[in-house]
């Protein structure tokens, strides 16, 4: 028998106060208004499949397959060894360098909980993935940010002041949510910096391919054998199958050992990512017809751009034009608006989600927002049409 009174309140922690997702947190404000009859074009999110993009047919086809296989068990939690060989041979590691992990975010999460301790800086972009502003708060780091030139380039000249004891560079590159793509001049003078610090560099490859103009650059070849670098990737955008869940984390340089065996715990706790997909992954990054998949992605992605850059030249906002993954970042050249939250509720109210910018860690210089150009031309003209009588 239970006798005794319950004291403690059904609560959350306090920890959940630093928890959030500005992208999705938006979005049920967008489902009320679309209860009430409103038709919403949401532009918060980048998932390619949302918005008509066919994920790439080798990995559900080899999930198939894989099912007719007779093991059901748990993979090794460290990854398919199949799936860790073949990103090695990419990566240009060894297999024991690679971690799977369920999409980036679980690599990025790793990464915080294993490398960034109380009170250590880490350097973020700004405006950055919202995940990261999440994490560090999450493991107690202390976020120090890192701006862009108007072209959406690292501000070497900003990090230089900063970068002293870091102890690690988050760089995401194609950005989210600027959308630029870091040259190499760019990119070997990061190197160069973090080199003279002794920085390493987390780097987020989520959108490494998705290059719509200029020159794809190698970081890795860049950074090799410079820096100690984690390289990290996955097959939601490049492969538009982000409901696979599956991503790889890759160690690179010869400081790493005690950081692995700290991924290696946090892989054992959480016992194993799911074994179809990754053999799914495996096939798929080597598959030969995965070129011509990844020209018809991009060439589409260039015709939703141009549009949304025709649209968007009508409009008194400000932003880099956007040379890679699918996102920009814009700021309100108008004084009506005072806070990006009331602008993004009055873009809802004409049917149009975006997320605010202070969700990516800005406002203290203006009002921004973030979009998607992953919709079909009609569908971003008829949104930016929209939102033209609020601004
Ligand atoms: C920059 C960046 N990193 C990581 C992720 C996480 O992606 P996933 O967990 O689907 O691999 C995203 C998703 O939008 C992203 O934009």
């Amino acid at each position: 028998m239970l006798h005794l009174k319950r004291q403690l309140p059904y609560r959350p922690t306090e920890r959940m106060n630093v928890v959030s997702y500005p992208i999705r947190d938006i979005v049920m404000e967008a489902k009320r208004e679309e209860a009430k009859g409103k038709k919403m074009i949401y532009l918060n999110i980048g998932d390619p499949p949302q918005y008509g993009f066919e994920p790439f047919r080798v990995i559900s086809d080899r999930v198939k397959g894989a099912l007719d296989e007779n093991w059901k068990g748990y993979a090794p939690s460290e990854g398919d060894e199949q799936l860790r060989k073949t990103v090695a041979k990419i990566e240009k590691c060894r297999p024991e360098d690679v971690f799977a992990v369920a999409g980036l975010t679980e690599g990025i999460d790793f990464f915080f909980h294993s490398f960034i301790g109380f009170g250590e800086k880490v350097l973020l972009p700004n405006p950055v993935y919202p995940l990261y502003l999440s994490k560090a708060k999450q493991f107690e780091g202390d976020s120090v940010f890192y701006r862009h030139d108007a072209d959406g380039q690292i501000d070497v000249g900003n990090l230089a002041k900063k970068i002293e004891g870091a102890k690690a560079m988050v760089i995401i590159n194609p950005n989210n949510p600027l959308g630029s793509v870091y040259s190499e001049k760019n990119l070997s003078e990061v190197v160069t910096l973090c080199a003279e610090y002794d920085v390493p560099i987390f780097y987020d490859g989520s959108y490494d391919q998705l290059i719509l103009e200029g020159r794809q650059v190698d970081f890795r070849k860049i950074a090799r054998d410079k820096i100690p670098f984690i390289y990290g990737s996955s097959l939601s955008k490049v492969f538009s199958y982000p409901g696979a869940r599956i991503g790889w984390v890759t160690f690179h340089g010869d400081k790493w050992s005690e950081v692995k065996n700290a991924f290696f715990l946090l892989c054992n706790q959480r016992l194993s990512v799911n074994w179809e997909y990754q053999r799914a992954a495996a096939a798929a990054i080597v598959d030969p017809s995965y070129p011509a998949f990844l020209a018809d992605m991009k060439r589409k992605l260039l015709e939703r751009r141009d549009t949304f850059m025709k649209m968007a030249a009508k409009l008194p906002l400000s932003f880099p034009v956007p040379k890679g993954a699918f996102y920009a970042f814009m700021k309100i050249e108008t004084t009506k608006w005072r806070k990006d939250l009331q602008f993004v509720r009055a873009a809802l109210k004409e049917g149009v989600v975006f997320v605010p910018g202070s969700g990516f860690g800005r406002q203290e210089d203006g009002v921004y927002f973030r979009t998607t150009f992953l919709p079909e031309p009609h569908v971003i003209e008829e949104a930016f049409s929209k939102i033209r009588r609020i601004l």
